[in-house]
């Protein structure tokens, strides 16, 4: 059955394991390679990525290229706007097609049942490389940073503040599947979907709701956020005036764990969701997190090639 990766629980939690393991091995044998030289083992030689892109990236666009590259394969961009796609022919008979031509895909787009409706149609594997409700290959490498930095993941204590917006979905998995714990900071009406979080509990996660954003901090190893209003979000002033309590600042990190790690999947709009303080401040691990989008995804792509 063809693999795909639209979530973190189409993998499950040991095979979320196997990939971060693999993902950590991987990167410690090419530490100080040039970028773009292949793997030793170049693993997936003469095979090919197909890009769907229906929204803007910087990370995604050029972390899956990179991954492609140093897994000894190639990835090419589809913007969608150029595309036959983006002038109506359908997602199945793109998906026909890309399946005949390349040897997986990925896409990112505003629409979850878009990615669901390619898989269906595809012979390949399907990557979601974000939809309007979930990023799972950001989680993959956040899950990877903060292994890094000596936590285990199990019984780890995170904080999320802000909007409870696709990237929070994925994180929710992965507290199912990984059994850690989430306090979510955050103004009302703006809580992560209710079906992620019920699953995430019945797996073993811990899931809390506050709206008070030291109490979301209190004990943290690790603070999360993300922007106010997500790509394609209505959103607006009032928005964006719910959110001020929960920005991340220096005051309210002084209100984790000693040394909590600050993270943020990045674009970071200064001001808003963080301040420079903390981005760039000592605790601020965000680098990484942008770079480990390549280690992380070249283990989901040898995951849904059979490869692990
Ligand atoms: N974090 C992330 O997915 O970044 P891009 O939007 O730049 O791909
Ligand atoms: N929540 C953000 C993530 C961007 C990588 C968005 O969807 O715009």
């Amino acid at each position: 059955m063809t693999r795909h990766f639209i979530d973190l629980s189409d993998a499950g939690g040991d095979a979320v394991a196997a990939m971060l393991g693999d993902a950590l091995d991987r990167k410690a044998a090419r530490a100080g390679w040039p970028k773009g030289k292949p793997d030793a083992d170049a693993p997936l030689a003469g095979r090919v990525l197909a890009m769907i892109f229906e929204k803007n990236s910087t990370r995604t666009r050029v972390s899956f290229d990179m991954a492609m590259r140093q897994l000894g394969g190639s990835a090419l961009v589809m913007e969608s706007g150029s595309t036959q796609l983006g002038r109506g022919e359908t997602v199945a008979d793109t998906a026909r097609v890309l399946s005949r031509m390349v040897d997986a895909i990925m896409i990112r787009t505003d629409d979850h049942a878009k990615i669901e409706e390619l898989a269906r149609h595809a012979d390949v594997p399907v990557i979601n490389g974000l939809t309007d409700l979930s990023h799972p290959c950001q989680i993959m490498a956040d899950l990877l940073t903060i292994i890094e930095r000596g936590h285990a993941l199990p019984g780890l204590q995170l904080a999320w503040l802000g909007d409870g917006n696709n990237v929070l979905h994925s994180l929710v998995e992965a507290a199912g599947l990984m059994k850690f714990t989430i306090r979510v900071g955050g103004p009302a009406g703006y809580e992560p979907d209710g079906g992620f979080v019920e699953r995430a509990r019945a797996a073993g996660g811990e899931i809390r709701f506050t709206q008070d954003p030291r109490e979301a901090v209190a004990g943290a190893q690790v603070v999360v956020t993300d922007c106010w209003v997500s790509m394609g979000q209505a959103g607006g002033e009032a928005q964006i005036a719910a959110m001020q309590p929960y920005q991340v600042n220096a005051a309210l990190m002084q209100a984790a764990e000693p040394g909590a790690l600050f993270m943020h999947c990045l674009p970071a709009h200064r001001g808003e969701e963080v301040t420079d303080e903390v981005i760039d401040g000592p605790n601020s691990v965000v680098w990484d997190e942008a770079e480990n989008r390549i280690h992380a995804q070249k283990s989901v792509l040898r995951w849904v090639l059979g490869q692990l």
